[in-house]
């Protein structure tokens, strides 16, 4: 599994012969705008975790070069996406489904969800991501939450925690390191953080904090990956 880094909150996950992008958000990152060539991103797959600007804004750019893309989100989310002529696969809190990709189940996040224009987005929501080359948790915009110990009763052995880190928004490098005990995974990648003046954070810092209380924290710049 190899997952690329896009800034802000958007991957590019690569596994089981799928390309997944998660919650793309490219034309009007500053970081990250003039430095992927958003036109030529490939995609099977797009995985919503929630309405914000910050997380669909390149949905239907990246939807029109990928004809057969589908998205995975709320029902709140997927309908307001097939009104404009987007299909995909909708799902809520604590649905499980089985896809060519692997196992995609979707969790609990604490945060809000309106849409760009201002229509109900639904709940926010995280996933877990399981195949025969490991298994992910990606948190969405949440703030720490006692719902996150709930994941280590069904998938025991997590291979990466991917954590918003930004603060503000979410939860900060800080509670980062409480939510990787409670998914009992030391290994975390770190996103939602610098992309703009009220999520800035020393990360050097952060990376420290981390390997204080034993654990790791990764940060990629744009478009490097690591693979699992
Ligand atoms: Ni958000
Ligand atoms: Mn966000």
């Amino acid at each position: 599994m190899k997952i690329k880094y896009l800034g802000h909150a958007c991957l590019q996950i690569e596994t089981m012969g799928k390309t997944i992008i998660v919650d793309p958000f490219i034309s009007q990152n500053p970081l990250a705008k003039d430095r992927i060539k958003i036109k030529e991103l490939k995609a099977d797959y797009l995985l919503i975790t929630h309405g914000h600007a910050d997380h669909v804004l390149d949905v239907e750019l990246i939807a029109e070069q990928n004809k057969e893309v589908q998205l995975i989100s709320n029902p709140e989310i997927g309908q307001w996406f097939s009104n404009k002529g987007l299909g995909g696969i909708q799902l809520n809190h604590g649905g499980a489904i089985s896809l060519e990709f692997g196992e995609l189940k979707m969790v609990y996040a604490t945060h809000s969800s309106g849409l760009p224009d201002g229509s109900y987005g639904g709940n926010p929501a995280g996933f877990v991501l399981s195949n025969e080359e490991g298994t992910i948790y990606i948190a969405g915009d949440t703030a720490l939450t006692k719902e996150m110990e709930l994941i280590p009763l069904f998938a025991p052995n997590l291979d990466l925690a991917i954590f918003p880190i930004g603060n503000h928004f979410t939860m900060g490098y800080e509670d980062a390191v409480i939510a990787s005990d409670f998914v009992q995974c030391d290994k975390v990648l770190g996103i939602h953080y610098d992309t703009f003046s009220l999520i800035e954070i020393n990360t050097k810092e952060a990376v420290e904090h981390f390997k204080q209380k034993g654990k790791e924290l990764i940060l990629l710049e744009i478009e490097q990956s690591i693979t699992l």
